[in-house]
């Protein structure tokens, strides 16, 4: 059984206010590809992404991670496997330091303290934010931030990682490090973006998305060869 495949089908997402979000989505990313996610403001890629681990559930359509569907009872199974880097870091760290908030979802996994400690350096070292360990998140920079909410999902040792705008905020080198980081994750991965020279990079197969709706699903060098395709969906 491997968890490391994620396959939507149809998926449709209505917010409660009314607005159809995703008018059904279907894909699927297999074992160990890096994948973008690109589009315009309000295309819909946020919301996709929180279908990934089930922070929101299809109004209509499925989810599946591996073999096993994403469902309120699936859940605690589904986190584990899935790792997901917010759009906004805020919404990721909510503890008094840096290093409180990496350990967080460690001491919740109920693992041994060493191994905590162990895994804290090692993914703030990752994203070159260790000397931020002792620091309140709040008072941090918004780069400093996005690296640091970046190590408390990768502490996690997902078997897929999911980011929004990761390189958002950084500056040059952090970015780097931070593309490092992806291009050395050798599982999953799936990132939305509107940093497309990351894209060419780093990922081999590119979705864009419009309105809701997957407007084109193929190889990056080839979808970014198409001007018109990228004019249609404002990505110039
Ligand atoms: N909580 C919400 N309630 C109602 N509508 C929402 C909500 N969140 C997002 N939307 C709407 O859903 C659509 C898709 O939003 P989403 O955040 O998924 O876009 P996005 O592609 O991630 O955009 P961006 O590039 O700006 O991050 C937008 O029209 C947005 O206004
Ligand atoms: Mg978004």
């Amino acid at each position: 059984m491997s968890h490391h495949y994620i396959k939507f089908n149809n998926v449709h997402y209505t917010y409660p206010n009314g607005y159809e979000a995703l008018k059904g989505v279907s894909f699927c990313i297999t074992h160990g590809e890096k994948v973008a996610l690109v589009g315009s403001n309000g295309a819909g890629k946020s919301t996709l992404l929180l279908h990934t681990n089930g922070l929101l559930l299809p109004t209509l359509g499925d989810v599946n991670v591996g073999d096993i569907p994403i469902v309120k009872k699936t859940l605690p199974l589904i986190r584990r496997a899935v790792g997901l880097v917010f759009q906004n870091p805020d919404d990721q760290l909510f503890m008094p330091t840096v290093e409180e908030d990496v350990a967080f979802g460690l001491v919740n996994m109920q693992l041994p303290p060493d191994e905590i400690e162990r895994r804290v350096v090692e993914s703030l070292k990752e994203v070159g934010a260790l000397s931020l360990r002792k620091r309140a998140p709040y008072q941090l920079s918004g780069g400093q931030k996005r690296s640091v909410a970046i190590a408390t999902v990768l502490s996690m040792e997902p078997d897929i990682l999911i980011m929004d705008e990761p390189s958002s905020n950084l500056d040059p080198q952090a970015r780097r490090l931070l593309m490092n980081q992806i291009e050395s994750f050798t599982h999953t991965c799936l990132i939305a973006t509107h940093d497309l020279e990351m894209v060419r990079e780093l990922c081999k197969r590119t979705i864009i998305m419009n309105d809701g709706l997957i407007v084109a699903d193929g190889e990056t060098h080839a979808l970014f060869a198409d001007k018109e395709l990228l004019e249609e969906n404002g990505l110039e």
